[in-house]
Parts: structure tokens; C-alpha cells; sequence
């Protein structure tokens, strides 16, 4: 067996801001999941920044955490996992508007709206931190981030700042660079146009009202768990292959939409997957498609042995 050191974290990762055995229920919207063993969370950049390089120089594995509004936690999790907690404030300059990682993105929008600011109404409705807008080009009703993304800062995975315009081939379709790099997401710049305040904040009601009414919302969810296939709705597979109300315990296919998978109490780990598992078995057998899911699965994350490992 491969021997597995028990050197004790560094200091200067242990000097940054943490908490220990936090229950992922508190720190995910779905509220599935076991014990967050090792949560730092930066209030300010350079803390963010020690965490980042004292990670990269113990060649230590990571995971970043936004508001954990599209992630499913199977179970306990080993791994430091870093969460911004960076000051909630918007900063105005002109008609450029700028947040931080950890800010809301729905709270954003809101803001713009508030301040006659037109450009960020397609995010009220998509949940999630600034950060994680950045991270998949957020976007809806044909608008999307990059629309309007002037400049952004980010941490490198060595943990060097970088503050940039965005530049072509970084943001896709729900796709940027963040997605396949372990950068961070510090925070972001956007250049709004004047409008008429009451029209974009009706606007910005419309679009948190539009998802109200088909999508279980008022449940703890993740949103949408499977991918849509190719040019087919994995909600209406799911609602076709009769599994609406279909229940594991705590864990419901819910009976609003077939691709939310809702938490109605106290849904263990094991729940959700059994309910996953069995969602993904009986559409492959109503219509033979493989479900893929579409929110971001943690399961058994632990440093690997050749790599430091948590004091007890
Ligand atoms: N439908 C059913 N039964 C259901 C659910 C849906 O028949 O149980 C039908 C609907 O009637 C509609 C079609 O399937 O004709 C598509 O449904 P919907 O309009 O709800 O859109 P969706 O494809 O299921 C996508 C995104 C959602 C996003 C909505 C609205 C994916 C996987 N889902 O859902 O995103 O909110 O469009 O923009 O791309 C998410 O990303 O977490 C998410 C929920």
C-alpha cells in the first residue's frame, strides 16, 4: 500500500480563514450531501491568493464553490474547498457596473435594474454567484454574459492576479476558459446602457416570474440535472417515461418538471443517487437514450496519497 504522509498543512494555508465538518446542506440549494470537511474562505483577495499558491506548492487538489446552486454532493468531502467571501459590494462608475466572485448574480442584476442600468435582465432567474456566471458564460433568452463582460480578474492556478478584457475563444455558448482551467474568479466588470428604470426592472420580474411557473422552485433543487439531448427535452423524456413523483426517500422526481430532481426534506446522498441512477436506467429503457448530467457531481474527493493530507 502506497504509504500516505501525515504532515501536518502548511501555515500558510491554515492562516487562511476556515471552517471545519460544515454540512453541505447549508452550503448547496439543493442541501444533498455529507460533511464539507475543510472550508476556507477568503474575505479578501490576497487571502484567496495564499490559499491558491500554498495549494499549487503542495501540488494539494482543490475545489472552488460558488453558491452551490448547479452541484450535487454525494458524499463527504476530504479536499480543502475554497468559497469567496468577499465583501457583498457594487461598485458604479458611469454605466460600468462591478461585483465581486462571491456576489449574486441575480442580486446583480437586480441592482442594475434599480440603477436604470439595462443589459443584465437576462440573469434574473439564473441562480448562482458572479463567479460562476463567469465560469459558464451564464446566459438566457438569447443574451448572455459576454454581452456585456468589459473586464474580469481572476487568479491563476499558480495563483498569479490577472485583470483582462475578454478576449476571443475565452467565452462560448454557457462555455469559458474557466470551465476546463482551475483559475479563480475574482470578480467582473460590466458596461450597461441607460434605460428606463421601471421598463427594465418589469423586465427583470418577467424573466424571475418566467421560470416560477414550470419550474419547482419553491423545493430545494439544483436546477436541471440532465443535459438536454440533441434536439430532445430531458424533462419531457423523464415526464414521458412516466417517472414524475417517482420518490427514493427524500428525493422526488418532481412532478412540476421531470428534470428537477427536488430534495423535499432530508434527502441523504444515497437517496439522490439511488433516484438518479434510477431516472437514467428507466429512460434508457423507455427510449433508449443515456441521460448525462448536467450540474457538477462531487463524489470522493480526497487528496490523493502522494499529496498532503488534512491533520485530523
Ligand atoms: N416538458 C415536459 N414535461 C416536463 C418538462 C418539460 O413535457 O416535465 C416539455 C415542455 O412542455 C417543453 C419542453 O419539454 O415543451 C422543454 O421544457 P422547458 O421549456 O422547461 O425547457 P428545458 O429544456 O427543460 C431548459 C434548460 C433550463 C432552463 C429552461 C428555460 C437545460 C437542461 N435546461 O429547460 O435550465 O431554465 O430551458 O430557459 O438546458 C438549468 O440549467 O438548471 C435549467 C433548469
Amino acid at each position: 500500500m502506497e504509504a500516505i504522509l501525515q504532515q501536518p498543512w502548511p501555515d500558510d494555508l491554515t492562516r487562511v480563514p476556515h471552517r471545519r465538518d460544515v454540512p453541505f446542506a447549508k452550503l448547496t440549494t439543493l442541501g444533498v450531501g455529507g460533511l464539507c470537511r475543510w472550508l476556507f474562505e477568503p474575505t479578501d483577495e490576497s487571502q484567496a491568493q495564499a490559499f491558491i499558491r500554498a495549494c499549487a506548492r503542495e501540488g494539494l487538489p482543490y475545489r472552488i464553490l460558488g453558491m452551490g446552486s448547479n452541484l450535487v454532493i454525494l458524499d463527504d468531502i476530504e479536499m480543502p474547498v475554497l468559497r469567496l467571501r468577499f465583501p457583498a459590494e457594487l461598485k458604479r462608475e458611469g454605466l460600468s457596473l462591478s461585483a465581486p466572485a462571491s456576489f449574486g448574480h441575480i442580486r446583480m442584476s437586480q441592482a442594475a435594474a434599480e440603477a436604470g442600468l439595462s443589459g443584465l435582465e437576462y440573469a434574473a432567474g439564473i441562480p448562482g454567484s458572479v463567479g460562476g456566471a463567469l465560469r459558464m458564460n451564464a446566459g438566457a433568452y438569447g443574451a448572455e454574459l459576454i454581452d456585456v463582460l468589459a473586464t474580469f480578474r481572476f487568479l491563476t492556478p499558480e495563483g498569479e492576479l490577472i485583470e483582462k478584457r475578454p478576449e476571443p475563444g475565452e467565452f462560448h455558448y454557457r462555455w469559458s476558459f474557466f470551465a476546463d482551467s482551475p483559475s479563480l474568479a475574482l470578480g467582473m466588470t460590466v458596461k450597461l446602457v441607460e434605460g428606463d428604470r421601471e421598463r427594465i426592472k418589469a423586465q427583470v420580474a418577467v424573466n424571475m416570474e418566467k421560470r416560477g411557473t414550470s419550474q419547482p422552485l419553491s423545493k430545494r433543487n439544483a436546477g436541471c440535472i440532465f443535459k438536454n439531448p440533441p434536439g430532445a427535452s430531458a424533462g419531457r423524456l423523464i415526464d414521458q417515461a412516466g417517472l414524475k413523483g417517482l420518490r427514493v426517500g427524500d428525493a422526488e422526481v418532481s412532478p412540476e418538471h421531470g428534470n428537477f430532481l427536488v430534495n423535499m426534506g432530508h434527502a441523504s446522498a444515497a437517496e439522490f443517487a439511488e433516484l438518479m441512477d434510477t431516472v437514467r436506467a428507466k429512460v434508457k429503457e423507455a427510449h433508449g437514450v443515456e441521460l448525462e448530467p448536467e450540474v457538477e457531481i462531487w463524489r470522493n474527493l480526497k487528496p490523493p496519497a502522494a499529496s498532503l493530507q488534512p491533520p485530523a
